[in-house]
């Protein structure tokens, strides 16, 4: 299937489609420096950027073709504090790439890391996938830990590998199996539910 039968949901979160009506809540959080400071696109977004983000973001609801994006809006009664997403990089090796961005307002808590395992788990147990990798700035160490606490390992530092705002600048590669994935002992961040059997 390619896409989840929506929402899903953790202990702590629902996970849905982002719309529209997400704006209000997902400018909060992009039209801060801190939030985009390790991400390779220039500054904070201003409202009509994050409008065209939000109106992207409304079709990337499954993966129906090498290359989609699937953004899920992360919810709790406080409205959308984030999102989470999955880019199917190729379909013949599985794999697909995980992203997050979180309104600090509510980090600390493992409420991006419990988002994150859902739509891992989805990845893995319900869409097939092989492998899932992530990488980020080699000083974004917030998102480095998020990689570990998911239980994904290192497996690359790559040094001066790309541009970043006018300087060269290390990445981490984090990456995880599906077999890896199913054999960890407890999925506690998911909410105890323990790793799903589903053969590939
Ligand atoms: C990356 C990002 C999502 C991480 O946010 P975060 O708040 O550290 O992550 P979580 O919500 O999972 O919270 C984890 C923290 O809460 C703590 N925590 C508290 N209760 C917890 C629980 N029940 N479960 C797990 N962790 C818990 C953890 O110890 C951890 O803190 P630490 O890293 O200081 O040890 C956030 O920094 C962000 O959005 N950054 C901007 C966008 C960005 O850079 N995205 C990545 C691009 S590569």
């Amino acid at each position: 299937m390619s896409q989840p039968a929506y929402p899903i949901r953790t202990a702590r979160l629902t996970l849905r489609p982002i719309t529209l009506d997400d704006l209000d809540d997902v400018y909060a959080y992009q039209g801060r420096a801190d939030v985009v400071r390790w991400l390779r696109e220039a500054g904070p977004r201003t409202r009509e950027e994050s409008r065209a983000s939000v109106v992207a973001m409304t079709g990337e609801d499954a993966l129906r073709a090498e290359g989609d994006c699937l953004t899920l809006a992360v919810v709790t009664d406080a409205g959308v504090i984030g999102t989470v997403e999955l880019v199917w990089r190729s379909v013949a090796d599985r794999t697909a790439e995980l992203g997050y961005i979180f309104h600090p307002d509510h980090g600390g808590r493992g409420l991006a890391t419990e988002a994150a395992a859902a739509l891992v788990d989805w990845g893995f147990n319900e869409f097939g996938l092989h492998r899932i990798y992530a990488r980020c700035h080699g000083r974004n160490t917030a998102s480095a830990r998020l990689m570990a606490r998911l239980g994904m390992r290192q497996e690359a530092h790559h040094l001066q590998s790309y541009r970043y705002r006018g300087e060269w600048a290390d990445q981490f590669v984090f990456a995880i199996l599906a077999d890896e994935w199913r054999s960890r002992a407890v999925t506690t961040v998911t909410g105890g539910r323990g790793p799903r059997t589903r053969s590939e």
